[in-house]
């Protein structure tokens, strides 16, 4: 048998110049070039209201160490902790969970529709994985969170853009595509609470709206909620998954991130029907086999300490809650007229639209001179990008950060 040829083909690099042919698909893959710019944020000497970055300094650390001393130490789940486990997640902490949203969001669900996941990106990539294909529909609040954006773009869905305005998407909007499109959307994604990029949360009412247009069109929705615990002031609404009319229809997203750590990478979704739970299960398995046991364990061991996590959180939202009022303040002093911005009463971040004539990608350029960084508005928009808008963390910077940062962003608009 002569083998003398049998390779040749397989080696020969195309016009990438690599042995590697892309799937089509990667090519939607692509660097960031607005994330290429901030990676100079990282510097010391930067303000950057850029990331969503919870703050370091508030991180409990030293809980975590306790908890992570007590699963190493408690005989058996020490080594358990360090095997392989089931896909759907650590038994204990999915009845954790589940207790969590019922007192937290009026979300009542059983372990079984739990499945414990990678952080919620994780949760994002899942439902794309299972749900979409090539060209499918999935309507977003426009503007939309950039990761999960990505993440349905990954498997070629089609995003359309529902308008949005201070009371959340706008149901007008939602049923008026819902009643003229020729397509049936596979998905409607939201974050009802202080949104990600603009801090604007759903009312109670469009919520309602958005639950009973969904029950009328067969519509399932994704809903997104890292952040309703950080509320630094209103009520809590109940989870648009809870309200009936949206209940057998809603797969519920939530996470450790904002309200522990983000390195934790433990997040949470609730998955009401039995069917899409059973193709979600095999989806992870080929991702990752499970979530790490050994974090899965920290986390409950830390959660289900009575009060400690609702202290953690009284920490978190006072802090939180002082470095919003220190933006907003230092917002109304040093940005020029022509500016506006949104007022959340919780979350991470806000949104400040300038004078039309400005463009933030451009302005950015200014504010890095400055030391001072944000997130421009143009990759969170679905449809008609707005250029003159960006987005601002107010968790991560100190309070005199803030001031200070706010400060040169209004001198670099004002020269603009
Ligand atoms: C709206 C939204 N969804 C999901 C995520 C991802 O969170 P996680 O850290 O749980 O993967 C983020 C992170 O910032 C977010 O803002």
């Amino acid at each position: 048998m002569s083998t003398t040829t049998a390779t040749a083909k397989s080696v020969t690099s195309d016009k990438t110049g690599a042995p590697f042919r892309f799937a089509e698909r990667a090519g939607r893959l692509k660097p960031s070039a607005i994330r290429e710019i901030l990676k100079t944020t990282e510097a010391p000497d930067v303000i950057s209201f850029a990331g969503g970055l919870p703050a370091p300094e508030l991180f409990p650390v030293e809980d975590f160490a306790t908890a992570c001393r007590d699963v190493l130490t408690a005989g058996a789940e020490g080594q358990a902790a360090m095997q392989y486990g089931v896909t759907e997640g650590f038994g204990p902490l999915r009845q954790w969970v589940c207790e969590h949203l019922a007192e937290a969001v009026n979300l009542r669900c059983t372990p079984d529709q739990l499945l414990i996941t990678n952080g919620s990106q994780q949760g994002l990539d899942l439902i794309a994985k299972v749900l979409i294909d090539p060209g499918d529909v999935v309507l977003v609040e426009d503007p939309a969170y950039v990761g999960a954006l990505k993440a349905f773009d990954a498997y070629e869905a089609r995003a359309v853009g529902i308008p949005a305005d201070e009371l959340g998407v706008r149901t007008d909007a939602l049923r008026h595509y819902l009643r003229t499109s020729a397509t049936r959307p596979k998905l409607l994604y939201l974050i009802p609470n202080f949104q990600n990029p603009t801090g604007v949360s759903t009312s109670p009412e469009r919520l309602r709206e958005v639950a009973q247009i969904a029950a009328e069109y067969d519509l399932p929705i994704l809903e997104d909620d890292p952040y309703g615990r950080l509320r630094y002031g209103g009520q809590a609404p109940p989870a648009l998954a809870s309200l009936p009319a949206a209940a057998g229809r809603t797969v519920y997203l939530g996470t450790t991130s904002k309200i522990m750590a983000p390195g934790m990478r433990v997040a949470w979704m609730v998955v009401p029907d039995r069917g899409l739970y059973e193709k979600l299960v095999p989806a992870k398995q080929a991702a990752d086999l499970h979530t790490s046991t050994f974090t899965q364990r920290v986390v409950w061991r830390y959660a289900s300490r009575p009060g400690m996590l609702d202290a953690h959180l009284r920490v978190l939202v006072d802090a939180y809650r002082r470095r919003r009022d220190v933006m907003l303040d230092a917002l109304a002093r040093h940005l020029p007229e022509g500016c506006s911005w949104t007022r959340p009463d919780g979350g991470l971040f806000l949104w400040v639209t300038l004078p039309e004539r400005i463009d933030a990608v451009e302005l950015l350029q200014a504010a890095m001179a400055q030391k001072v960084a944000f997130v421009p508005g143009q990759p969170f928009w679905v449809g008609e990008g707005v250029g003159n808008t960006l987005r601002l963390n107010f968790s991560n910077a100190s309070e005199e950060r803030i001031d200070e940062g706010v400060r040169r962003l209004g001198e670099v608009i004002r020269r603009a």
